[in-house]
């Protein structure tokens, strides 16, 4: 007979509450279960068999602060704190009301609605492997400079979550069922909104994305300019394009920006520290040619840094999950990525802080000009990037009942 079984026997022996509270009495708020529901044991968010190659590449990029690593609690209480409507002045909204986890945590919106039924400025980002993002990047400005004090912006925005710090302390402080989680964490019932940065950041930053068909080819291979075996040949042809394989004098087409340092001259593998397909996303912002010059409403990292000359530059956004995180670019202006594919394909605007990489030989801008097979494979290509695992994986979900 097992453990198990005998244990259970046992346990029908006696009094079957008194046996199941006896078990319970360890739980973190196991006396809330009627308001969240929370497994027995933590689920495990610090203890990750990362792929080889992915490891790999982000040596370095690591943005883990030493004060805040990840643990199995720490992620618990922030996961409860990213699906609490209570964060919000009239408990409408939480973070995940715009990070919806089967959307890539994004939303399908062009603009999201906060608290008051007010719109967000910019389009909802997406995240995953955020906890690999280069330092001072994070919002379409890269305006926060790291995850924690990233986190505590939504909170204070007075369209999204329209809190102040001090009001959001009194008003966990009230909630019972935080007692337990934050005891956890932090070994004090005390709420402070350092502690609330913390948890949310760990949260966000656990969200890890190595699932995709992607993955599983890079895994294959461990070479970005190898077919992967388990691509479709349209798949591959995407991916050629995407490497730049496909354009004569092999500048890297969309790897160039989206996969950052696989410069044209680095073909052969290992790829340098931070050339990695964990992000997708490169360390600089970038003005793509979206508009024809910078009398606009939002101008972003430009406007951020007070210099001009970055007008019109903006993050460059992961591709993980793009399937999913639609309508894209800063402002939702592209509805599919059909759309974007044409964008880069035909409609790149000759802005006056226009990138670099996004001129030709004569400093015009530079158009693809895809074929409809060419175009349909980089969509085909960027669909492999889709982490459905992660997407309704219950440790990411809402734990809250109601
Ligand atoms: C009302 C909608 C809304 C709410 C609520 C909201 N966000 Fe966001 N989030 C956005 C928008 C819009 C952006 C992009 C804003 C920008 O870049 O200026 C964003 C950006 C982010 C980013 C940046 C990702 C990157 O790649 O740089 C993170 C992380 C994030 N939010 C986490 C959170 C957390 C944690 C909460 C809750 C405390 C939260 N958000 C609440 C809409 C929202
Ligand atoms: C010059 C650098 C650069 C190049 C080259 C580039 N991108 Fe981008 N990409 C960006 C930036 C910057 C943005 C965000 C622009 C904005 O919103 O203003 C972006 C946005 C996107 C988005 C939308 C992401 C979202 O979350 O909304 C997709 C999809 C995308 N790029 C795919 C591609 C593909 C496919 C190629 C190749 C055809 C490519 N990119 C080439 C820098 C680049």
């Amino acid at each position: 007979m097992t453990f198990q079984k005998s244990l259970s026997i046992l346990c029908l022996t006696f009094l079957f509450i008194a046996c199941n509270s006896d078990d319970n009495s360890e739980i973190a708020g196991d006396d809330y279960s009627d308001i969240y529901n929370l497994p027995n044991t933590p689920y495990n968010y610090s203890d990750i068999n990362f792929p080889d190659t992915f490891t790999d590449y982000v040596i370095g990029f690591d943005n883990t602060p030493t004060d805040n690593p990840i643990t199995d609690d720490g992620v618990t209480l922030g996961r409860v704190l990213f699906y609490d409507v209570n964060m919000s002045a009239n408990n409408t909204v939480s973070c995940a009301s715009c990070h919806i986890q089967e959307f890539g945590f994004s939303d399908n919106k062009i603009k999201s609605e906060g608290f008051e039924g007010g719109h967000t400025f910019r389009n909802s980002m997406g995240f995953a492997n955020a906890g690999f993002y280069g330092a001072e990047s994070f919002f379409w400005d890269h305006r926060a400079e790291t995850l924690e004090v990233q986190v505590l912006m939504p909170l204070q925005d007075e369209v999204e979550m329209g809190m102040t710090l001090e009001g959001l302390e009194t008003k966990l402080n009230a909630l019972d069922y935080y007692n337990p989680l934050f005891e956890n964490v932090f070994g004090s019932t005390q709420i402070t909104s350092d502690k609330i940065s913390k948890a949310l950041a760990q949260f966000v930053r656990s969200i890890y994305s190595f699932n995709t068909r992607y993955d599983e080819g890079i895994e294959a291979t461990n070479n970005i300019f190898m077919d992967f075996p388990n691509f479709t040949a349209e798949e591959n042809i995407g991916k050629d394009i995407f490497n730049g394989k496909l354009t004569p004098g092999a500048i890297g087409t969309c790897a160039t920006c989206h996969l950052p340092n696989t410069s044209p001259l680095i073909f052969e593998l290992p790829l340098p520290d931070g050339a990695n397909q964990v992000v997708f996303s490169g360390a600089e912002p970038d003005n793509i040619g979206l508009d024809i010059d910078d009398n606009v409403e939002d101008n972003g990292y430009g406007t951020f840094l007070g210099v001009s000359s970055f007008n019109g530059h903006f993050k460059t956004p992961s591709l993980r999950n793009i399937e999913v995180t639609g309508p894209y670019m800063h402002d939702g202006r592209l509805e599919t990525l059909e759309d974007v594919v044409e964008h880069y394909s035909t409609e790149v605007l000759a802005h006056p802080y226009l990138s670099a990489h996004m001129k030709d030989g004569n400093g015009d801008p530079r158009h693809l000009d895809l074929t409809p097979e060419e175009s349909d494979a980089l969509v085909a290509f960027m669909k492999t990037l889709t982490d459905h695992e992660l997407n309704t994986d219950i440790k990411y979900s809402n734990p809250f009942l109601d």
